[in-house]
């Protein structure tokens, strides 16, 4: 099997994405932080349908840790990740934190509207290190089409946000959330748990889909094991404003041992 064109360079990426162009094709771009599994390789499949040619971004973002969050221990295995994207990606982008952010960078993209309140209440360097990230990304590689999943939903709404306030011209495409057997959201950070956080952690989905309200959420997963409940929440789907008449989502984030975990889904 081919293996996919390793580029670590905004130039070189533009260069072949440029010959590409040229030459008709749609391009797809599936933006990551590695540690690749069945969930990216979803992401993959599906903007595969939707583009000639197809770039993965891996490159773990220091500007959307905190100091004291788990950059250092973030797992890379990009030789791995490498070989499990063989088919179906042309090209696989993987810059130094230097090529992302060159001596002297002081720019910084924040985004209000569905960036407000949830994650930025516990994580508030978050969306500001996602948002300049994914915009230097979509800049330097200017996909026809981009992917993200539905499990960082936020994060999801904020990407479009930002890419509609900028006029970016590409598409925005949310695909659905892979599960475990037993209901766990696929996670990089799902390698972090033992086996007895791992099975804690495979309540929380249930939990979000039985949820009677937000207090009840919130007391089942302190009863299921979970050490910690960061917020359980039911929002407008569209917003993440207050839940009006349209479709609503519940969205939470939940810390076992030291790890945390995000996870929601469309309320019925
Ligand atoms: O969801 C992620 O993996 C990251 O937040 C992203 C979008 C690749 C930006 O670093």
């Amino acid at each position: 099997m081919e293996s996919a064109e390793i580029v670590p360079t905004v130039n070189a990426l533009r260069a072949r994405v440029a010959q590409w162009r040229q030459a008709g094709a749609r391009v797809g771009l599936v933006p990551t932080m590695g540690a690749l599994h069945a969930g990216h390789l979803s992401l993959v499949e599906e903007i595969r349908k939707r583009s000639d040619k197809v770039v993965v971004s891996i490159f773990v973002n220091p500007a959307q840790f905190a100091p004291h969050e788990d950059f250092d221990r973030y797992p890379r295995t990009l030789d791995a990740d490498v070989a499990r994207l063989a088919a179906g990606t042309e090209l696989v982008f993987a810059p130094s934190v230097r090529e992302m952010y060159p001596e002297g960078f002081a720019s910084r993209i924040e985004v209000g509207g569905p960036a407000s309140g949830l994650e930025t209440d516990f994580r508030p360097h978050f969306f500001a290190g996602v948002a300049t990230v994914v915009a230097k990304l979509l800049i330097a590689a200017m996909p026809d089409v981009a992917i993200f999943g539905e499990k960082d939903y936020q994060q999801l709404l904020v990407i479009r946000r930002l890419v509609a306030d900028l006029a970016l011209p590409v598409e925005i495409v949310g695909a659905p959330t892979l599960r475990e057997p037993d209901g766990l959201a696929m996670s990089s950070r799902n390698a972090y748990l033992g086996p007895r956080e791992r099975a804690i952690a495979g309540r929380l989905n249930a939990v979000l889909r039985d949820a009677a309200s937000e207090e009840a959420a919130t007391r089942d997963l302190l009863a299921a094991g979970f050490d910690r409940v960061d917020y359980v929440a039911i929002r407008d789907a569209a917003t993440l404003g207050a839940p009006s008449e349209g479709p609503k989502r519940i969205l939470a984030a939940v810390r076992v041992g030291t790890t945390r975990l995000i996870d929601n889904m469309a309320v019925p």
